[in-house]
């Protein structure tokens, strides 16, 4: 049943200043200073139940500052998430991410605890395919190994042969030495990657709603203001998109770009969180921030985190059904990645 606390921690007094005055400087460029006074009290109670309950929180590159910078203990991509699920030394694993991504760590971690703080987190590239269709493709196309995205749900990746991410898509792969493959279901990442490989890819239609929004005249219009302009975008970006673009990869890639290339200006063509976490390590890079939300990812708040840990909310399992066969192919991906 979905639990709402009505009294969250509020008051910034001096114990809360104590706990969080480093945390805010980290985040002061990002971060208003007067709405400091309503993360603050959140954030150090999540800090100390956290502990008190050997709860691990995991956050995707794009949750918003005060998640990501202020509560989290690991931050990263998909593909880093989903090890971390593994590795981290905790009995419950807060996600705050979307839904596919709790049911992979689910999956890696089944004797773990694994909540969502808003089991509506989805994900439009998760609801574009069904294992039925999964199915069909495999009786057009017998014997193509089906190579699925992560961004899928647990039935869906029990049809598939292995799992990638787009911090590894391009490597699996070539990994699997076969002529053809079928890609589910992102087309845009299918023909991004198709570009890098002799490997025939048969696509399937699903998107990303954040990422389709881009084009490649609106990337064009903001080269032209803004000369010296570095571009760097995501893969679920159109091909056409990317073509304009400088560099392209996971979100991890795109953060770890902007590390050590350090450009003047950067524009990061991807959700809009992303240029804010980045920034806080980057004080010297200018960032150009046109970028699109993604309303799943922004479901996840403060409050909901608080919520998780205070009423154990909202448990995220896989149907034994499709458990061990979805499980295998992260676990083939994960297996690949290593070697
Ligand atoms: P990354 O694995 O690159 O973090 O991508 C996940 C995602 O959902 C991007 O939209
Ligand atoms: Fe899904 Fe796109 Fe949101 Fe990533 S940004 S979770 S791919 S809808």
């Amino acid at each position: 049943m979905l639990q709402s606390n009505t009294s969250y921690p509020s008051e910034y007094n001096s114990e809360v200043r104590n706990s969080t005055d480093a945390l805010y400087a980290n985040v002061a460029n990002i971060i208003p200073e007067v709405e400091w006074p309503f993360h603050a009290p959140l954030i150090h109670e999540i800090n100390k139940l956290k502990k008190e309950r050997n709860i691990a929180i995991l956050a995707h590159n794009y949750q918003t500052p005060e998640i990501f910078h202020c509560v989290a203990d690991v931050v990263g991509d998909s593909l880093k998430l989903a090890y971390a699920s593994k590795e981290v030394d905790a009995e419950t694993i807060i996600l705050a991410g979307v839904h596919f991504m709790a049911e992979s760590a689910k999956l890696i971690s089944p004797e773990k605890k694994i909540l969502i703080p808003d089991m509506r987190a989805g994900c439009s590239l998760a609801e574009s395919i069904t294992a039925a269709d999964i199915r069909l493709l495999k009786q057009k196309y017998p014997g193509v190994p089906v190579v699925t995205y992560v961004n899928t749900s647990a039935e869906v990746k029990s049809e598939t042969d292995v799992c990638v991410t787009s911090g590894n898509a391009l490597h699996i792969v070539e990994s699997l030495n076969v002529p053809r493959i079928i890609f589910l279901p992102d087309e845009y990442l299918a023909k991004n990657i198709a570009k890098q490989t002799n490997v025939e890819v048969i696509y399937w239609h699903g998107k990303c709603e954040v990422h389709e929004r881009f084009t490649p005249e609106e990337i064009l219009s903001y080269k032209e203001q803004h000369e010296g302009l570095v571009v760097i975008a995501h893969p679920e970006c159109s091909p056409e998109v990317v073509d304009v673009c400088d560099f392209t990869g996971s979100t991890a890639n795109m953060s770890d770009y902007v590390k050590e290339k350090q450009p003047q200006k950067v524009l990061m063509v991807t959700e809009c969180s992303m240029s804010d976490n980045v920034s806080v390590a980057n004080k010297n890079v200018e960032f150009i921030r046109p970028c699109n939300l993604c309303g799943h990812m922004k479901r996840v708040t403060l409050k909901k985190i608080y919520d998780s840990i205070i009423y154990n909310q909202h448990e995220v399992t896989v149907d034994p059904q499709y458990a061990d066969k979805a499980r295998l192919s992260i676990e083939r991906m994960l297996e690949i990645g290593r070697n």
